[in-house]
């Protein structure tokens, strides 16, 4: 079953075609890697999808329901949810204030006390309970990266899209990263739509991979037709 699709979604920053025509589809509990050289259009075709912002021309199905130019709000409610390339926490929060907002988002009349083990049970998840109560600006790049899953998953998503979650990780890290999104597919049943740069990762766990070049789809494919197809390996070498 198609879980998301997207129907030639274009999007266009002023004279910049961020996205020509993209078509695409992601099936119900599916790893999905979405690849592609700096400036392809990536975190863009995210927004489109997520609400940041309505393509241009296009449409984008979520479960079989057109979510296009919904508002982020919504869409998240609806069951997705995003990481950003960039972590932005509230900085003056401390990690279960930043993981309670994103839960009372999505259960508004819940009460206080059930809201806080939610979000004490993703930190938890996510490996950082021992930072609940440390402000998000005293984290470093790893435990902000963590941070922003468990705030994710606290809007409790069917489909989870990750802008970039392995860059400035070790090999060790990178291979328990890896797991824990395998584990989120496997044990929560999440959908992964995944933008990663690090591409041994991302071959490791997906079992699709979608490239984007130049704001157009290049190909889709399984990993390994992915990785020995020439045309790939030019629009990296030219990036
Ligand atoms: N808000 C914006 N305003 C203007 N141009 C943008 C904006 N966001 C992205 N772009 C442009 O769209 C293209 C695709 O960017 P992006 O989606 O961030 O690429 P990727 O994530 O694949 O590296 C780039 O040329 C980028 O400069
Ligand atoms: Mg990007």
């Amino acid at each position: 079953m198609t879980l998301l699709e997207g129907r030639a979604i274009s999007k266009s920053f002023g004279g910049v075609q961020a996205l020509i025509d993209v078509d695409f589809s992601v099936s119900a509990g599916s790893i999905v890697g979405l690849i592609g050289p700096n400036g392809a259009g990536k975190t863009t075709l995210f927004n489109a999808v997520a609400g940041a912002f309505k393509p241009t021309s296009g449409k984008v199905l979520f479960n079989g329901q057109e979510i296009t130019g919904l508002p982020a709000s919504t869409i998240c409610r609806m069951g997705v949810a995003r990481t950003f390339q960039v972590t932005r926490p509230f900085a003056a929060m401390t990690c279960l204030e930043n993981v309670m907002v994103a839960a009372i988002n999505r259960r508004p009349e819940e009460p206080r006390p059930a809201i806080e083990r939610r979000a004490r049970e993703q930190l938890g998840f996510v490996g950082i309970s021992e930072l609940a109560a440390v402000e998000a600006r005293h984290l470093n790049v790893i435990q902000k990266k963590r941070l922003e899953l468990a705030r994710a998953l606290a809007t409790e998503p069917t489909l989870l899209l990750l802008d970039e979650v392995m860059g400035g990780l070790n090999t060790q890290e990178i291979n328990q990263a890896v797991a824990f999104i395998r584990r989120l597919r496997d044990e929560r049943g999440l959908t992964v739509l995944w933008i990663e740069h690090v591409m041994g990762a991302v071959m490791q766990a997906a079992e699709w991979i979608i490239v984007l070049d130049q704001g157009r789809v290049l190909m889709t494919g399984a990993p390994q037709e992915v990785v020995n197809d020439e045309r790939v390996i030019q629009a990296y070498l030219g990036d």
